[in-house]
């Protein structure tokens, strides 16, 4: 009798287990096939008290590839830039995941050069570009980064540099200041490379602070307010929240960024005075190979 009610109890708790698996294997199927998936964001980012009265640049915005975990499709990212007509790309770091994404990668950069010359890729390092690819090394980053800007003549990779984009048809230059990670940065570099590049945007130019963790602009935030100059900041890294968590628990609890724990997760904010902030979701994943409530990202940033 005993052994009777043992073996129904393991039958049930098979019949349980076997449920829990293939429900498992289904939310991770569903979570896995939006890594596959692709959208075009477009946002008009201006910043408070700004006239439009020239046009708007049209900026390509990719972010976190993590190679080799990108799903996107290398050909539907491409085309998506190329159809949305764009003036220059900007890629806002992680362009790796580890070690083993570097050739697919670089295979990816000369895919989008070539498709997208005669128009400006400008790239920042991330922390897994310049921590978990290059171990911080200043000469494993600068020879990571030759590499990528190998990958053709109109890809350049900014840093701690200031670069003129001349805006085709329209009457201003786009100032693109790019931030090396904060991993192998600090923030008097940071508060410097603002100030030059507030400097050099002049009359006919519009500042885009290109970085790949947004928390750069709490180190520079009172210098961007007292400038005279407004700016569009770009920056990735949040993975738009990459497997949902309610009431922002991931940044909340297991990150810890700065920015993201207030909330600047995903999107376009106001975030102080004389500057917008775009953080897109980004194109790939880290951790785990799924997505939840969000799916990789092209932003076309129009400033
Ligand atoms: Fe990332």
């Amino acid at each position: 009798m005993e052994n009777a009610i043992l073996a129904v109890t393991a039958a049930r708790l098979g019949i349980f287990l076997g449920a829990c698996a293939v429900v498992g294997l289904c939310v991770f199927l569903v979570c896995y096939s939006l890594t596959k998936r692709l959208k075009v964001t477009e946002v008009f980012a201006d910043v408070k008290g700004t006239e439009r009265t020239e046009g708007y640049a049209r900026i390509g915005l990719i972010s976190d590839l993590h190679f080799p975990m990108f799903e996107a499709g290398r050909e539907r990212v491409v085309a998506a830039l190329e159809k949305a007509d764009v003036d220059a790309v900007m890629v806002a770091g992680d362009l790796c995941q580890n070690g083993r994404g570097v050739e697919q990668m670089l295979e990816f950069m000369r895919f989008l050069a070539a498709e997208l010359r005669g128009k400006t890729v400008l790239v920042v390092t991330g922390n897994h570009d310049a921590h978990h690819v290059c171990g911080e090394k200043e000469e494993e980053i600068a020879e990571y980064c030759a590499k990528i800007e190998a990958c053709g003549n109109n890809v350049h990779v900014l840093r701690n540099e200031v670069e003129r984009v001349p805006v085709e048809g329209l009457g201003f230059d786009l100032v693109v200041c790019g931030f090396d990670d904060m991993t192998v940065s600090n923030a008097e570099t940071q508060n410097e490379l603002f100030e030059r590049a507030a400097a050099e945007t002049g009359e006919n130019g519009r500042l885009v602070l290109l970085m790949h963790n947004p928390d750069i602009m709490a180190n520079i935030k009172e210098a961007v307010e007292k400038s005279a100059v407004k700016s569009l900041t770009l920056a990735g890294h949040t993975h738009g929240g990459q497997i949902y968590m309610p009431f922002n628990l991931e940044f909340r609890l297991l990150r810890n960024d700065e920015l993201p724990k207030k909330g600047y997760v995903y999107g376009l904010y106001d975030y102080c005075a004389n500057n917008v902030l775009y953080i897109t979701c980004g194109l790939g994943q880290s951790f785990l190979p799924i997505r939840l409530g969000t799916v990789p990202e092209v932003a076309v940033v129009n400033f």
